[in-house]
């Protein structure tokens, strides 16, 4: 087995630019505002991925965490079949950062985990 496997570590894209259709379909998709107000709730849509991923009972994604860089702020467990892998929610910047960098790990069951970031700024 020369390649790596996918379920050692977290995976992205080699070339952003250029992704792979693997990549596509695994790497976390980032919508929000990019620069926010201290304080004032914004939204952040998620979804997996840039080409929609399957949701069949043999393959499909079993969650997504949601991270300011390295704090853990919230998961979504999903479920094959009933659920389409795309998920909104609320959050709100504040304390001393100026900027923020939201960061989405999904796990596919059958190729591992896959990380996007997005950099965000934060005003008064
Ligand atoms: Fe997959």
């Amino acid at each position: 087995m020369g390649e790596k496997s996918l379920f050692c570590g977290i995976n992205k894209p080699q070339d952003p630019a250029n992704m792979t259709e693997m990549e596509k379909k695994h790497t976390p998709v980032i919508e929000c505002p990019d620069t926010v107000k201290a304080g004032e709730p914004f939204q952040v849509k998620i979804r997996v991925g840039e080409i929609p991923h399957v949701m069949d009972e043999g393959h499909h994604i079993q969650w997504l965490d949601i991270y300011s860089r390295q704090n853990f702020l919230a998961r979504v467990d999903l479920t094959p079949v009933f659920t389409k892998p795309e998920v909104t929610i609320t959050l709100v910047k504040g304390g001393k950062h100026r900027t923020s960098t939201l960061r989405v790990i999904e796990r596919c069951n059958l190729h591992g985990q896959w990380e996007a970031t997005k950099d965000i700024t934060i005003t008064e």
